[in-house]
């Protein structure tokens, strides 16, 4: 209830924003801007993290762990974020990825055997709009959507980290949830019924409304979240251009967030690059080192042919999940705190067995698994290479001859070569890419 107050006095505040004001508050977005683009600039690069804007406004994030005060300056020159207007291209943006031809190809047995286009799970009721898009990308960055107005999508899911948090666990509006963030990228590649690292969620039109009511990270009920949208303006063109008409309901706003999440496709790594120029995986790539080319030989090649083995359970060209199911990847010997996907199907067989995560941007999604226990690929390969545990469930793919867990026992080389490898999956035209930034800050 005393929600419900707030929700109208912020909407009093809102509606008399004078022209002026928005002119106001574009001019101090554009400072803002430079100032970002300055200090971009400063360093001489354009790494992803320059480019990368807290989202929770100090003053305005209600109590959190932020060390700025109120009163003091911010980085969002005081404009709260829940009380600023989106700046959209006047043209949407044009959401179509043309994918490139290793996607339409069944790849080596090593690789599985699936084309990665074969795992789309776009629900062909619901194809990717540029419209539609546009309104996902805005409600996807809303911090209006959440209980104190501080949390939207985008905290969590930061398009610098591929879409993924930087931090172990994610602070939302009531504590930290209970699992390390997911990638979104190459979402739409997921197959069906294979979303959350507990498989819980059916299908991506289905996610996408589950944060909003879940109570630590949104908070708020779906016909909450339609009021709110309903009582900000600037959603009434959006949804006009997306459905024909100015109508808000919760069906529209998960359509529209589900056709912005499915847009978020990355195929611009260095490894794309190099498979086009060849006509197998297995093939060296020209535009890779000679590292590098040894560190994909490692992950493709099983390990009883001398390899890592990666590729088994991180298939396809699109290093995501085969059609293998969730499985356990050894990271301990008993599951205690997180049952995995036994906690949705309570098959015994899924005790421990999670999603086996897309090593898409693999370098900018740190920490690392469910629970975010490694902070480094360096921690990673260790686990692979000397740590993985014998638990009941342990995929047969990590299983040596003996039965035991198995030990790779790498050299020092060769793990550097497999990060060198995976390092080549980072794809930072999607880091950057200005149609998925968060229309509520100007860079
Ligand atoms: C407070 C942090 C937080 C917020 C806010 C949040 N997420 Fe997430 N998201 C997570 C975490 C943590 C997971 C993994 C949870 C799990 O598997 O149990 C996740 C998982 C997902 C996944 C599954 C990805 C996959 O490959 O299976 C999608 C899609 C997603 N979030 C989209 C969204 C959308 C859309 C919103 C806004 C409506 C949102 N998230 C808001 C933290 C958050
Ligand atoms: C038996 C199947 C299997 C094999 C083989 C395998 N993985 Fe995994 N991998 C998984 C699963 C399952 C997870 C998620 C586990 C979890 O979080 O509980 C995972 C998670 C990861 C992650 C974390 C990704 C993230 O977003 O948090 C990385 C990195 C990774 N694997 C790299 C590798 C590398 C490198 C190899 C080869 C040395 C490898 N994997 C071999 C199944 C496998």
């Amino acid at each position: 209830m005393a929600e419900a107050k707030t929700g109208e006095t912020t909407t009093t505040i809102d509606s008399t924003v004078s022209t002026g004001g928005v002119f106001l508050l574009v001019a101090l977005l554009m400072l803002l801007g430079q100032a970002c683009a300055a200090s971009g600039s400063s360093d001489g690069n354009t790494s992803p993290s320059s480019v990368s804007v807290p989202l929770i406004d100090a003053a305005n994030a209600g109590p959190s762990p932020s060390t700025s005060t109120p009163t003091g300056p911010t980085t969002t020159a005081g404009v709260p974020f829940h009380q600023r207007v989106p700046v959209l291209p006047e043209v949407p943006f044009s959401y179509d990825t043309e994918l490139p031809d290793h996607f339409f190809s069944a790849v080596s047995e090593e690789m599985g055997r699936l084309a990665v286009v074969q795992f789309d799970s776009t629900d062909l009721e619901n194809r990717v709009t540029d419209a539609g898009a546009a309104l996902g990308r805005v409600l996807f960055y809303d911090v209006n959507f959440s209980r104190g107005r501080s949390v939207a999508c985008g905290s969590c899911h930061l398009q610098s980290s591929s879409f993924t948090d930087s931090t172990q666990f994610s602070l939302g509006v009531n504590g930290f949830t209970r699992r390390n963030s997911m990638s979104l990228a190459n979402a739409a590649f997921n197959l069906d019924g294979r979303f959350f690292w507990d498989e819980r969620a059916a299908i991506l039109e289905d996610q996408v409304l589950m944060p909003f009511a879940d109570p630590i990270e949104m908070g708020l009920s779906v016909d909450e979240v339609v009021q709110r949208a309903e009582s900000k303006s600037y959603y009434r063109p959006l949804f006009e251009a997306a459905f024909g008409d100015d109508h808000v309901n919760a069906d529209r706003i998960r359509r529209a967030l589900a056709q912005f999440v499915r847009a978020m496709v990355s195929v611009n790594s260095r490894y794309d690059e190099g498979r086009a120029q060849v006509e197998s995986a297995v093939e060296p790539f020209p535009n890779f080192t000679d590292e590098e080319n040894r560190g994909k030989e490692l992950f493709i090649t099983s390990q009883s042919d001398g390899g890592a083995g990666c590729a088994a359970c991180h298939t396809s060209e699109a290093q995501l999940l085969g059609t293998t199911g969730p499985l356990n990847n050894g990271l301990d010997a008993l599951s205690v705190n997180d049952l995995g996907v036994f906690e949705t199907t309570g098959d015994a067989h899924h005790l421990g067995a999670f999603r086996v995560p897309s090593l898409r941007n693999v370098e900018v999604t740190a920490p690392y698994m469910h629970d975010g226990r490694f902070r480094t690929l360096d921690e990673v390969i260790d686990h692979y290479d000397e740590g993985v545990q014998p638990h009941q469930n342990l995929s047969g793919f990590l299983l040596g001859d003996t039965g035991r867990p198995v030990r790779l026992g790498l050299s020092d080389e060769d793990r550097a070569a497999l990060i060198a490898h995976l390092e080549t999956l980072t794809d930072p035209t999607f880091l950057t890419d200005e149609r998925f930034r968060n229309p509520f800050v100007q860079n």
